[in-house]
């Protein structure tokens, strides 16, 4: 059976801030036994890591949380993923940007920024953790499990 919804998330190199909501979506989406409906990927806008794993730095601090990580593989965001995809989501305004401009118009509704999802948070951008200390990757954690909860919340009304 082919899944009813797909999930895409997209940040810059898709080895810190995509891959760590790809994992604790999917932690999300497995504890509520809804893998078979739901279809998870993460991509980013460059392929400078492509085929690489996630950042070290981020499988700690996912690990840290019970969450693993160790499978993901970057690898770049293309036409197809937007054709595909029902929810493209950005981590940020430049990726927001960079896939609206890659979108054909009839795609560009289904982009949108993570944090739109995420309760009770007041910033509307995951920030890069990139050049960063690892305060940074506790963060894009902490903001992202919010986004999941409220993307799932979102989701299973379409289920
Ligand atoms: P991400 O973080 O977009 O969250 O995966 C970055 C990863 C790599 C680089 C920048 C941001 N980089 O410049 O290589």
């Amino acid at each position: 059976m082919s899944h009813k919804v797909s999930v895409i998330f997209v940040c810059l190199g898709n080895i810190c801030r995509s891959p760590t909501a790809h994992a604790v979506f999917r932690d999300l989406v497995e504890k509520e036994g809804l893998m078979a409906d739901i279809l998870i990927d993460s991509a980013g806008t460059a392929s400078w890591h492509q085929g690489k794993p996630a950042d070290r730095r981020a499988i700690q601090t996912a690990q840290n949380r019970g969450i693993d990580m160790l499978d993901l593989r970057s690898r770049p965001v293309d036409m197809g993923d937007l054709i595909t995809f029902d929810y493209v989501l950005a981590m940020d305004y430049a990726n927001y940007d960079d896939l609206r401009q890659m979108a054909l118009p009839e795609h560009h509704d289904k982009i949108k920024l993570f944090l739109d999802y995420a309760e009770e948070v007041s910033e509307t951008e995951v920030p890069d953790p990139y050049y960063g200390g690892p305060q940074g990757f506790d963060h894009v954690f902490d903001l992202v499990t919010a986004a999941s909860e409220g993307l799932l919340a979102e989701i299973r009304e379409r289920l």
